[in-house]
């Protein structure tokens, strides 16, 4: 199964509730939070008490991307709040290894996001310390920005190299510029996990947006 993760940084805040109801009955069945600390990235959203609504609020996976500094210093914080996966960044962490240990020492699942320019060697050194990989298809910051094509090569490598090695339910998740015309691109390619912000949260019909970003017409 393709999962879905609508990302709340393009959901209406002042309605969340009513934005966490919609994403379920949309079958969509991950809720991606956007963690920005206006250092890593150039803006800032908010922190583990929008996860811990969001926990009390849904029955649906939390997939929390951290773009901050330090990450080490929040990922506690994050976990206890109800993420069931915790994604820090590759080019914000001095002990990488480290912190994927410590992730899953609290049962959750440990996740690495690239940016675009960011190579995929590293993983050779982390790849069995991982449960997801995220790769960004966007520069992290902002949602409605346009697709970065150069992702599919990485993809691709990435497959090449690591495909015959991943369990069953490893998680290879894409963000930023998924729409109706990226999809299949990426889905063509293994990836089993499409994040939407934009597209998802402006479609007049979330349901089928869930259909068409899962393949369907
Ligand atoms: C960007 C975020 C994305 C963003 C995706 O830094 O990590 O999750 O919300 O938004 P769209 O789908 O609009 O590119
Ligand atoms: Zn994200």
């Amino acid at each position: 199964m393709i999962h879905i993760a609508p990302s709340i940084l393009s959901a209406d805040m002042n309605n969340l509730q009513a934005e966490l109801d919609s994403i379920k009955e949309s079958g969509a069945d991950f809720i991606h939070l956007d963690i920005m600390d206006g250092h890593f990235v150039p803006n800032i959203t908010f922190g583990p008490f929008i996860v811990d609504f969001c926990r009390k609020a849904s029955d649906l996976t939390l997939d929390v991307h951290l773009m901050i500094e330090n990450p080490e210093r929040y990922i506690e914080d994050f976990i206890k709040a109800g993420a069931d996966i915790i994604c820090v960044h590759k080019e914000a962490c001095t002990h990488l290894h480290r912190q994927l240990q410590y992730i899953r020492s609290f049962g959750a699942k440990a996740a690495v996001a690239v940016n675009p320019a960011t190579g995929i060697d590293f993983l050779d050194y982390v790849i069995d310390d991982l449960d997801m990989i995220l790769f960004m298809s966007v520069n992290p910051g902002f949602s409605g920005q346009k697709f970065i094509p150069s992702v599919l090569k990485k993809i691709d490598l990435f497959n090449e190299r690591y495909g015959d090695h991943l369990k069953n339910d490893f998680i290879i998740q894409v963000d930023g510029g998924v729409n109706d015309k990226t999809c299949g691109l990426l889905t063509d390619k293994g990836v089993n996990c499409l994040v939407s912000g934009n597209y998802f949260f402006k479609h007049p019909d979330r349901k089928k947006a869930v259909q068409i970003l899962r393949g369907g017409a």
